[in-house]
């Protein structure tokens, strides 16, 4: 289970790999035939497979994340299917292409929503997109659940939006204070963030506050855009004031772009990276001088639930490599589906009932249930959010010829 990531894979090929594995690519109803749910108004009963959209970012630099995301939610069609599906019925997943903006999400919600019909959606991949795009689901009242907006403020969007992927104000602070154990003598702390996105300033805010909780000198906050990949000048006006730990809210591509820099202008100091980091594809931007970075990850490949070895091993059979955070939390929210559906077809079968009714009863009996996933066990809270046990930090390790790097438990 050991063997690391390559990270020499361009990244067509890495979508190669994940596009045959979906049987299509952007934009693919994964139906290979015409399905009847498909074709029923939302009033009248569904039939044949129960659909679940997927709402991800398989294109733009937002694709370092999504992509594992899809893969997550393909692992989990197979494992509930080969497992009887709901009560009898297969699940089939139905996927949109989101890209990396507000309006990709929203035209991928629209199409999931009206075209294919789906009973809930698993997405989209930023928070920026969710706060666009979910309140169209919530009108429609189609459920979705964010399988990777950790910023503050997702399930109060409305009564049909949670997630399971916990929030930053849970898991960021974790790795400020691995920081502070890997080094005790921290005293001066730089932070960046993109300003540009949603949950980079909302993930900052809590840095910000731990950093100042902690009893550091918080001595510059430097902005940057997701787009950015020059940060010459954000990243001199920083070590000229010598900091002894950087923290970086960024998404992968810029984030790691920034680390890199940061690293050849000589910085030698531990740096914490946000959950926008928590991709293996990172490895692919920093290289070598992603080496050391600290991240909080809510999820362990090594969390010792029977779902999760399950999961480890058809993960690792197919890629061979462990599982990422976004793989595991995409699965859990397939799961979640499942398990809510199971639980309604139980009450009144679910073939009888009109799908905007289906929807309805999926809403309300998703957060009422607790589930025994990848992430361990969760449940919900009245307002939606995700109740989560266990959160960990991992360092990240890249040989220095920068081809193998891999995410490290830190105790
Ligand atoms: N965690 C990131 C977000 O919420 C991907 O946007």
């Amino acid at each position: 289970m050991k063997k690391p990531a390559t990270l020499t894979t361009p990244l067509f090929i890495i979508c190669a790999v994940l596009l045959t594995a979906c049987g299509g690519g952007a934009n693919t109803n994964t139906n290979e035939k015409t399905n009847p749910a498909t074709n029923t108004s939302t009033t009248t009963s569904t039939s044949g497979p129960i659909l679940i959209g997927i709402a991800l970012a398989q294109t733009s630099n937002v694709a370092l994340l999504g992509q594992e995301g899809f893969v997550g939610a393909k692992m989990a069609e197979k494992y509930f299917n080969d497992r009887g599906g709901i009560n009898g019925t297969p699940i089939k997943l139905v996927m949109q292409d989101t890209g990396g903006d507000e309006a990709g999400a929203i035209n991928a919600f629209q199409t999931l929503i009206n075209k294919d019909k789906v009973v809930g959606i698993v997405g989209p991949t930023l928070s920026q997109q969710a706060f666009s795009a979910d309140p169209i689901a919530d009108r429609a009242k189609v459920p979705v659940i964010g399988a990777s907006n950790t910023a503050k403020g997702i399930p109060e969007i409305g009564e049909y939006v949670s997630r399971v992927s916990a929030p930053v104000s849970v898991v960021a602070p974790n790795s400020l204070k691995a920081a502070l154990k890997l080094n005790p003598k921290i005293k001066r702390v730089a932070v960046f963030y993109a300003q540009n996105d949603a949950f980079n300033k909302s993930e900052t805010e809590i840095f910000q506050k731990t950093v100042k909780d902690q009893g550091l000198e918080l001595v510059t906050v430097q902005k940057f855009q997701t787009t950015d990949t020059d940060f010459q000048a954000p990243a001199t006006n920083a070590l000229n004031l010598k900091p002894d730990l950087i923290i970086v809210s960024g998404l992968a591509a810029d984030g790691g772009n920034l680390v890199r820099q940061l690293r050849e202008l000589g910085y030698k100091g531990i740096i914490v990276g946000g959950n926008g980091f928590n991709t293996p594809n990172i490895f692919s931007v920093c290289k070598a001088l992603c080496d050391g970075v600290l991240v909080a990850q809510a999820y362990s490949p090594e969390y010792p639930g029977k779902i999760n070895l399950e999961l480890r091993k058809a993960y690792f059979d197919q890629y061979k490599k462990e599982p990422a955070q976004l793989t595991a939390q995409s699965f859990t929210a397939v799961q979640v589906y499942v398990e809510a559906l199971k639980a309604v077809d139980k009450k009144t079968k679910i073939s009888t009932l009109p799908l905007n009714q289906l929807r309805t009863e999926l809403n309300k009996q998703r957060i009422l249930g607790k589930y025994d996933t990848p992430l361990g066990e969760i449940s919900f809270t009245p307002g939606r959010d995700l109740v989560q046990k266990e959160f960990y930090v991992s360092q990240l390790k890249v040989d220095k010829d920068g081809n193998n790097g891999k995410f490290v438990s830190f105790k």
